[in-house]
């Protein structure tokens, strides 16, 4: 394996940012039943980046995905895709979610034309594009194929062709592998990492799954727990190209303890806000 000294340097590092995320906060509810689900988080993608954000659960991963994505037009702050503050989706921003998105009544190839067949893109060109995508994302022999007779991991593969194939600029992922066990997230990693290498693609993964997170990041931002705020951005120095191989190494390792030491911190802080939760219902019930 390569070794870490022979790292080139980053060819992303002095790159236009792609996003930026700048103090942004997002309330839900009024009065005494406010929740602040993300408080004044600030970073920024690089054109052709690999970012992973990851934290505990109820961290406020989703709601930043979700306002990334133009889906909760009203927050605090700013999201900036060049000169475009988002408040509704953005053209230049494909969203790959963590729920199963395939339509079951269309075959892959179907399924993976779809967004060009609602944009009028003639037949032939549909299929072409199409067919290009679900190469890439390795189900070339399944076009036929419908849903059900699919694993998760490929389904999984479907919704990614199918977000690739408007070409944006801006990959966002929202726990896409969640359901998938942990050797097929490994593989689909990998078949990530070709994608991202073909194609420089943008791309802002949300994970609590910290293998998943430096398989694949140039950096990953770490969440606290509620409040989401950033506690740490982690440079990933490991080499590209980059294989699941890394997994096995040194350097590996060292970033999944360092970055475990943060994320136990904030997922304990979790567990014991739902346990007190749960004993202030025991003793008022
Ligand atoms: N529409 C909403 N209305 C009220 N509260 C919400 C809403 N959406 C999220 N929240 C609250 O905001 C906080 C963050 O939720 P969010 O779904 O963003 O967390 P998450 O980090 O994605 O969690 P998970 O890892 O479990 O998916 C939680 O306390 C949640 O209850
Ligand atoms: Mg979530």
């Amino acid at each position: 394996m390569t070794s870490l000294t022979s790292v080139a340097p980053s060819p992303v590092s002095n790159a236009q940012p792609a996003m930026v995320v700048d103090d942004v906060v997002k309330r839900f509810g009024r009065g005494p039943e406010i929740v602040t689900a993300v408080d004044h988080v600030s970073f920024n993608v690089a054109q052709g980046e690999f970012v992973s954000v990851i934290g505990p659960s109820g961290c406020g991963k989703s709601t930043l995905f979700n306002i990334i994505g133009g889906l909760l037009g009203e927050y605090e702050g700013s999201v900036m895709i060049g000169n475009d503050r988002i408040s509704a989706p953005h053209p230049a921003v494909g969203m790959v979610f963590q729920e199963e998105s395939t339509f079951p009544w269309r075959n892959v190839i179907d399924n993976v034309a779809f967004p060009l067949e609602l944009r009028g893109v003639a037949k032939s060109e549909r299929m072409d594009r199409a067919h290009h995508f679900i190469d890439m994302v390795g189900l070339a022999n399944f076009e036929k194929n419908y849903p059900a007779q699919l694993s998760g991991g490929m389904k999984q593969r479907v919704s990614i062709a199918r977000t690739l194939v408007s070409e944006p600029k801006i990959l966002l992922m929202d726990e896409p592998f969640a359901a998938l066990d942990e050797q097929t997230r490994l593989l689909l990693g990998d078949k990530i990492t070709q994608i991202q290498q073909q194609l420089h693609q943008t791309t802002l993964l949300i994970t609590h799954n910290l293998t998943e997170a430096v398989q694949l990041s140039d950096r990953i931002v770490v969440m606290t727990y509620r409040p989401g705020r950033v506690k740490r951005i982690v440079n990933i120095d490991l080499p590209r190209p980059r294989t699941s191989d890394v997994v096995g190494s040194d350097a590996f390792g060292h970033y999944v303890a360092e970055i475990w030491n943060d994320l136990r911190e904030e997922a304990s802080r979790g567990m014991a806000d739902s346990e007190s939760a749960a004993n202030r219902r025991g003793s008022h019930g």
